[in-house]
């Protein structure tokens, strides 16, 4: 269990925010096969004071996906402040803050892991969302800019006194993005100089990798992001890794068919059916990793329209495995 302020979660393992990828479709995926917190894509503040359809499709959950989160990006409160008004009625049950976001573009505009190198400003900017929103609210940090300035520490110290109730922590900096080493001892350090709960991220691939991150850190909880790509099994592997259970045994290539049927089904129920399966094309190669079949499948993957398209993809799959 893991309480978040007043927010009592079933599981420390959390289903990450992932941009591109956390739609309703595969955050209910995800809960069927075992996640019990979900986030919805990250929006930018901005975005959601201008109240476009996109945006509040984007808010819109499905009762059956709760507890759930709200990640938001921005850099000025005032743009931020009016952006909770409005997802105030959406019952979140908890918003988190991002200041990890390395993509350019978010940080030439000073937000996501940019105000990192400015930690008084992003302290500012908690006081203020803290304050208005009334629930519980986190943050997301990366280790720090770039390898000299691995300032997470000083960052989560700021953080906690203007008034959050979790911390989120990729141990890696901005510069590193997605790749390179994790750097446990900076997350250790953080829970060290925190009383909040800190829930770590980076390379939860696998059920040792997710136990040497809370061995190495100490932390209260664990984000699992790249390592759910059409693998969802992972959410009940690491639950019982954890709990000293024995393993599920590893999904069959029919077991991984029929994720993936269910996936696409949602992803076309949420989308319509050319969009739902053009966003489903990207998971050919993550379900069918490390499979035989998988170079096959993957050349495939582009022409993929319709649901027959993935049904005869299926198919296929099935007798080349
Ligand atoms: C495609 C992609 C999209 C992501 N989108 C977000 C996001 O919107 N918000 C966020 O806080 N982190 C985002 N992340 C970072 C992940 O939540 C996670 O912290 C990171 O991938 C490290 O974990 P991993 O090494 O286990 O994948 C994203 C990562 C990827 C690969």
């Amino acid at each position: 269990m893991l309480k978040i302020g007043n927010l009592e979660l079933e599981s420390n393992v959390l289903c990450a925010p992932l941009a591109g990828i956390s739609d309703s479709s595969y955050r209910i995926l995800c809960r069927k096969y075992g996640a019990k917190f979900t986030f919805i894509e990250m929006i930018n503040a901005r975005a959601i004071s201008y109240k476009s359809k996109k945006t509040k499709k984007m808010l819109e959950t499905d009762p059956k996906d709760s507890p759930i989160g709200i990640q938001i990006l921005g850099a000025e409160l005032p743009y931020l402040l009016k952006a909770l008004d409005i997802i105030k009625p959406y019952d979140f049950d908890l918003l988190d803050f991002n200041a990890a976001c390395p993509v350019r573009k978010v940080c030439r505009r000073q937000e996501g892991a940019a105000l990192m190198k400015d930690p008084k400003k992003l302290q500012k900017i908690l006081k203020g969302i803290v304050q208005h929103w009334g629930k519980p609210v986190t943050i997301k940090i990366r280790s720090g800019w770039d390898q000299d300035n691995r300032n997470a520490v000083l960052v989560g110290q700021l953080a906690q006194e203007a008034g959050i109730a979790a911390l989120f922590i990729h141990g890696r900096d901005k510069h590193q993005l997605y790749k390179g080493g994790v750097d446990y001892s900076i997350i250790a350090d953080v829970k060290k100089a925190l009383s909040i709960p800190v829930i770590a991220s980076g390379d939860i691939w696998n059920a040792v990798l997710a136990k040497k991150m809370f061995d190495e850190t100490g932390c209260d909880g664990i984000l699992v992001a790249r390592g759910a790509l059409g693998n969802p099994w992972i959410f009940k592997e690491l639950e019982a890794y954890l709990k000293n259970r024995p393993l599920p045994p590893l999904p069959s290539t029919e077991e991984v068919i029929k994720a993936f049927h269910q996936h696409l089904e949602l992803s076309i129920q949420e989308h319509g059916e050319d969009n739902g399966a053009a966003l489903m094309r990207k998971y050919v190669g993550w379900y069918f990793k490390s499979r035989h079949c998988v170079r096959v499948l993957r050349q495939k993957a582009n022409g993929l329209k319709t649901r027959n398209d993935f049904l005869a993809l299926f198919d296929l799959a099935l007798q080349i495995s």
